[in-house]
């Protein structure tokens, strides 16, 4: 998009006026809605999807350039075997069912987290989705299933290890390359629904500076309305990245905006 340059938001300050980039969001409290309802938890899981499928649109609709959802994390096998299979079989599913709509509205897919413990035919549905929507770029929806934090950073540090035998040391650069999501500028705001104030062992390294926001919303209950509220309080928030308030752009500093030629440098 126009103006917006393809720094690590780390290095750079991301013009909030914008709106996010790349929203990430951990979609909690599915279990929960369905409780209230006394429906079983896997009803829950149902409406998330649905939920899903409604925040992606919103999230074109309001120019985010990449949406990126924890759907399953690495501690989630933790869980009983029938709602961990509920779960994989939900996500062979909804790929299946939602795979030609996603490549019509131009949306690029991608799964983050570790492959190697998901049946073959859900392997299989994500290569062929993501092959298929390879050359899109209106969106970048990833979905992290089976992703750790800790894991990410351990196979990014492991590869870079094993490009370069025998190195003593490990720069940020070349780490920050091999991460699952070395693709995209890291998360501008970060959601978590359910009322949990955790990050739960997502996206570790690139949560860094992202503008954290939670709220109790039920995942099942989200909707382009509570991804408004949060897009109004990421609007309000203050960016610094270690800096002043004075020496972030002069024109939001009213008092100093005369005398001051400061400007923000990467
Ligand atoms: C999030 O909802 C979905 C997954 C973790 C798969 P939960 O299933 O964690 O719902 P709660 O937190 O029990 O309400
Ligand atoms: C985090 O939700 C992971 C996903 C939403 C997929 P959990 O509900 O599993 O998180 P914790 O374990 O309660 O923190
Ligand atoms: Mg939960």
């Amino acid at each position: 998009m126009a103006g917006r340059g393809f720094t690590s938001s780390t290095q750079s300050i991301p013009d909030i006026s914008q709106g996010p980039r790349h929203v990430a969001i951990i979609m909690d409290g599915n279990g929960r809605w369905a409780r209230k309802r006394f429906l079983p938890r896997m009803a829950g899981h149902t409406r998330g999807v649905e939920a899903l499928r409604g925040t992606i649109r919103a999230a074109i609709e309001r120019d985010v350039e990449y949406l990126t959802v924890f759907a399953f994390s690495s501690e989630n096998w933790r869980r009983p075997a029938e709602e961990v299979s509920f779960l994989m079989q939900l996500f062979i599913k909804s790929l299946q069912k939602e795979v030609s709509r996603l490549h019509e509205n131009g949306i690029r897919f991608r799964v983050i987290g570790d492959r190697s413990r998901f049946e073959p035919a859900l392997v299989k549905a994500i290569e062929a989705a993501e092959a298929l929507t390879a050359g899109n770029t209106r969106l970048h929806l990833s979905v992290a299933a089976n992703y750790g934090g800790r894991w990410d950073v351990l196979a990014a540090a492991n590869r870079v290890l094993a490009k370069n035998p025998g190195a003593r040391e490990i720069d940020e650069e070349a780490l920050a390359a091999e991460l699952s999501m070395s693709f995209a500028p890291e998360p501008d705001l970060f959601i978590r629904t359910g009322g949990e104030q955790r990050i739960s062992n997502f996206l570790l390294w690139q949560l860094a500076y992202t503008e954290l926001y939670f709220t109790d919303t039920l995942w099942p209950d989200f909707d382009s309305g509570t991804l408004d509220t949060a897009i109004a309080s990421y609007r309000e928030r203050e960016r610094r990245f270690g800096r002043t308030s004075e020496q972030l752009t002069p024109a939001r500093t009213v008092a100093a905006s005369r005398d001051s030629d400061m400007e923000c440098h990467a």
